[in-house]
This record gives C-alpha cells, sequence and structure tokens, in this order.
C-alpha cells in the first residue's frame, strides 16, 4: 500500500543509506502530501531516524535523490525545520532557554546580525505556544524532560518553516506535555504546515495522524490512515516483534478512527 500523490511537497526517490556498509534504509520511493500530520511507525532500528537525517541532508546517500517542496535540500533549508531526538543532544551546554529558541532565527537573520525587535518576539510568542515564556531565563540544562522537548518544539516554531520533522517528540515526556505537543502539531497542520513525526507508541497512531509511512528498512507503506494503519501491514512491518499485534487489531477493530475534536 504504497500511495503516491500529485504536487508531493517532498519526493523520495530510490533512497538507499548505508553506515558503514550495513544498509539501513532500502530502495525507499515515497511521496509525501501538503498539509498533513504524517507519522513515521516502525519498530526499533528500523530506520525512521536515519529516513529524517537523509532529508535533512545530516547523512550521505549510497543512491537515489529527494526533492522537497520541487527543489533540492540546499535551495530550500529556511523552508524546513528538525526537532532531533532528544537523547540525542548534549543538554550540559550552558545556554538559556531564551537562546536555545533565539537559535531558530538564525537562519533568516545569519549569524552574525544582531536579532531584531520582531525576532524577540517571534521568540516570546513560540516561547508562550508551548507554555514556557516563564521559563526564559533558565539554563537548559535545569529543565525536566518535557520541558526541554517543549523548548526544542519552540526553537523549531521560532524558525517559521513550512515543514517539519520531529524525532519521537513523545519520548519521556510526561502526559501534559503530549497533550500539549498534540495540539501544537493540529494548530501547525490547520495552518497549512506538514508535520513530520517519528511515532512509535501504536495505542495513539490512529488518533494523531492523517496520513502514515510504514518503514522497516525498507517502505511498507504510505498512505492515509485509514488503508495504511491495518494488523496486515503492521504485522509486514513489525514482523515477530509484534506480540501485541491481537491487541493492536481489537483496537483498530473497536475504535477504527475516532472523531478528532
Ligand atoms: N551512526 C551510526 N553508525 C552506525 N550504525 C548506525 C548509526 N546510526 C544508526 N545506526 C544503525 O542503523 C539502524 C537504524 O537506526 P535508526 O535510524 O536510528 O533507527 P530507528 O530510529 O528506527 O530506531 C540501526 O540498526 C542502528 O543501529
Ligand atoms: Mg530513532
Amino acid at each position: 500500500m504504497i500511495q503516491q500523490v500529485e504536487n508531493p511537497i517532498i519526493e523520495i526517490h530510490d533512497l538507499s543509506v548505508s553506515y558503514e556498509k550495513k544498509p539501513v534504509l532500502w530502495d525507499v520511493d515515497l511521496t509525501l502530501p501538503a498539509g498533513k500530520l504524517i507519522g513515521i511507525i516502525g519498530p526499533n532500528g528500523a530506520g525512521k531516524s536515519t529516513l529524517l537525517k537523509a532529508v535533512m541532508g545530516l547523512l550521505p546517500l549510497s543512491s537515489g535523490y529527494i526533492n522537497i517542496l520541487d527543489k533540492p535540500l540546499k535551495e530550500v533549508r529556511d523552508k524546513i525545520s528538525y526537532v532531533p531526538q532528544r537523547e540525542s543532544v548534549d543538554w550540559d551546554f550552558p545556554t538559556s532557554v531564551y537562546d536555545v529558541v533565539m537559535m531558530g532565527r538564525y537562519g533568516q537573520l545569519g549569524l552574525l546580525k544582531r536579532p531584531k525587535k520582531s525576532d524577540k518576539e517571534i521568540v516570546m510568542d513560540s516561547l508562550s505556544k508551548v507554555g514556557m515564556e516563564g521559563f526564559k531565563d533558565r539554563q537548559i540544562s535545569q529543565l525536566s524532560g518535557g520541558q526541554q522537548q517543549r523548548v526544542f518544539l519552540a526553537r523549531a516554531l521560532a524558525q517559521q518553516a513550512d515543514i517539519y520533522f520531529m524525532d519521537e517528540p513523545f519520548a519521556g515526556v510526561d502526559a501534559a506535555t503530549e497533550k500539549a505537543i498534540v495540539e501544537l502539531l493540529r494548530q501547525m497542520s490547520k495552518e497549512k504546515k506538514t508535520v513530520i513525526v517519528v511515532h512509535h507508541d501504536l495505542q495513539s497512531v490512529a488518533r494523531y495522524f492523517d496520513w502514515i509511512i510504514l518503514l522497516n528498512m525498507r517502505l511498507v507503506a504510505s498512505g492515509p490512515i485509514e488503508e495504511a494503519f491495518t494488523p496486515e501491514l503492521l504485522q509486514e512491518t513489525y514482523g515477530g516483534k509484534l506480540t501485541l499485534l491481537t491487541e493492536i487489531s481489537d483496537l483498530i477493530q473497536k475504535n477504527r478512527f475516532p472523531n478528532r475534536e
């Protein structure tokens, strides 16, 4: 079930990526629609983070190419924003919350320019959208996991991009933060942003996403949630590793795509 779209916002053609000589992504062909909330789903080690890094130009490709907004990455860098996995970041670095979020402005600003009043307003507005305006002078090392994740999101918001890539934004955050982030993602989607999120909690997939990509080294599925989130395709993605398969299958039958508010 690999649905190709017309006028894709992202086009991935024949992509393969290896670390040393070990292939991790194999021949991925994928087109994605604009303005949707898109989940990348698959087991540990499936290559989900690798896929985001490849799209962001952070890894060499063994083969293939990627177009974003019909252009190569280097021409659209300021239109895309990336929130890496929280564990991959050095949080002991001595910086304030405010400065981290201001980093989101440097793409537009250039590294040596001083922030204007409008940049400062965007930073404070982004902090308030994630409920962190009261923490602007706090050192980032002094934050909880959920607060760190919110700051990361604020930095991404400050970039005012069109496309957002987020690697496991819900990992290790409290329920209140997860809810706040989901609401923010919905809001971004209403504002016609395209948001692509690596996610591994199958329980919430149908509630959160419009479209999903199922990945396990190769592409298993890409399509609207109603068509791509099926027990058969999950089985194919997770293989024997999905011990919860019957439960998930029940879940899909029971609340097949509950209304989203
Ligand atoms: N820098 C690296 N060097 C070598 N192997 C790596 C590196 N990063 C990831 N891998 C391997 O590539 C595979 C895919 O990793 P990753 O994309 O992080 O998976 P996921 O995000 O789906 O859990 C895993 O087997 C992982 O061990
Ligand atoms: Mg990962």
